[in-house]
């Protein structure tokens, strides 16, 4: 079995993922933050020291401004929801998936925003000039981009965007690329950022991180218990609490312990991602029939394909089928992303190689592609 679908959730994870978690499930330990019992504090500790690992690791100089969630979406909700007001522009990449074009289509209803979407080239990566020139029809009260798309693969360069918007707020959805491409949240000008841990960052599912500048005072998403000022009605002002109602997935950061344990000595990984799909790209130039939607520059942390007239379900279930090949067909919950690839509403093959992946792995899907084209 070759497993080709990282960007959906990594797999394997590090054996110390599940020995943390199994630890905490096993081991005596309790609600963190809501006792003074010893149990109670080590739990607070393995929450602190984990934040504070992620902060690092993520460029954050204060850990509290990295919120807990229960994903990338949850993170994405909480800034978009917490930070509009009504009749405010935002600014969008053509290629965002469903957890940003959900809740600001909403937000286009109940408040009244408008979107407007940013040039970018044939793969989606932002056109940084005619940037400069949407952002002097400003102000916009945000530009939200994802890093990388789940669906092209293309990276946008942060730093480049940081100065072609001038100021203008910006929201990354790190999904694809935390724990994969270096990211230094601060020095890059990011004023937040939203990723989930069970993709690059090789955590489990059911736990995400929302970076929040402390310059600005956001509306929580959910209020309710957090072990603090448990006097008052009011939600605390102090982070993270103010953002972090109710027991956290605790487990859920204890595997994210164990998988930072093994990326600190292992290293990010994202050229050895990048190189296999650059090997994909390379290797299938030459089947008929078959289209590809991700940038031929090395730089592609996934790829997507269609082949010939080929649902993309079809070619999905006949590389399974015969070749043990495991990747995802369709739309890949970024409708608007196929909007700009020209591959709505049918979508593509998506294969996104991750850590576990060899050399070996690509020949095998490049052979298996080449066999469906050519013998039908
Ligand atoms: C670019 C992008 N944004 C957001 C998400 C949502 O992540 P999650 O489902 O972990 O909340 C994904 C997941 O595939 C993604 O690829």
């Amino acid at each position: 079995m070759i497993y080709l679908d990282h960007a959906a959730t990594s797999w394997p994870k590090p054996r110390a993922v599940g020995e943390e978690i199994a630890r905490w499930l096993t081991e005596l330990t309790a609600n963190a933050g809501r006792s003074g019992h010893q149990a109670s504090l080590a739990s607070a500790r393995l929450v602190f020291q984990t934040r504070e690992r992620l902060a690092e690791l993520l460029g954050v100089a204060h850990s509290e401004d990295l919120i807990f969630t229960h994903g990338a979406t949850e993170g994405l909700n909480l800034v978009l929801k917490g930070l509009l007001t009504p009749g405010d522009r935002v600014l969008v990449s053509p290629l965002e998936h469903n957890a940003v074009m959900r809740p600001l289509a909403t937000l286009v209803r109940e408040r009244h925003i408008t979107l407007q979407t940013l040039p970018a080239d044939p793969w989606g990566r932002i056109d940084l000039e005619a940037t400069r020139r949407v952002v002097r029809s400003g102000p916009y009260a945000l530009a939200v981009v994802a890093h990388s798309s789940n669906v092209s693969g293309a990276v946008q360069d942060l730093a480049g965007l940081h100065d072609a918007l001038n100021h203008t707020p910006l929201l990354v959805d790190a999904a694809q690329t935390a724990g994969v491409l270096p990211i230094s949240i601060e020095s890059a000008g990011i004023d937040f950022l939203a990723c989930s841990v069970h993709k690059g960052l090789l955590g489990p599912s059911g736990l995400g991180l929302c970076y929040l500048s402390p310059r600005y005072d956001l509306l929580p998403l959910v209020e309710g218990g957090t072990g603090s000022h448990s006097e008052s009605f009011e939600q605390p002002g102090f982070r993270p609490d103010r953002y972090e109602s109710g027991t956290l997935n605790l487990h859920g950061i204890a595997g994210t312990c164990g998988a930072l344990q093994d990326l600190t000595q292992r290293g990010l990984l994202g050229e050895h991602q990048q190189h296999l799909c650059q090997l994909l790209i390379d290797g299938l130039a030459t089947v008929p029939g078959l289209r590809l939607h991700s940038p031929a520059d090395g730089t592609a942390l996934c790829v997507s394909l269609n082949l010939a007239e080929m649902p993309p379900e079809s070619l999905a279930l006949r590389l399974e089928r015969e070749f043990g090949i495991l990747c995802r067909p369709g739309l890949h919950c970024a409708p608007a992303a196929h909007q700009h690839l020209g591959t709505f509403p049918a979508g593509t093959v998506r294969l996104s190689p991750g850590w576990g992946n060899t050399i070996q792995d690509m020949e095998t899907a490049i052979r298996a592609i080449h066999a469906l084209a050519t013998n039908g």
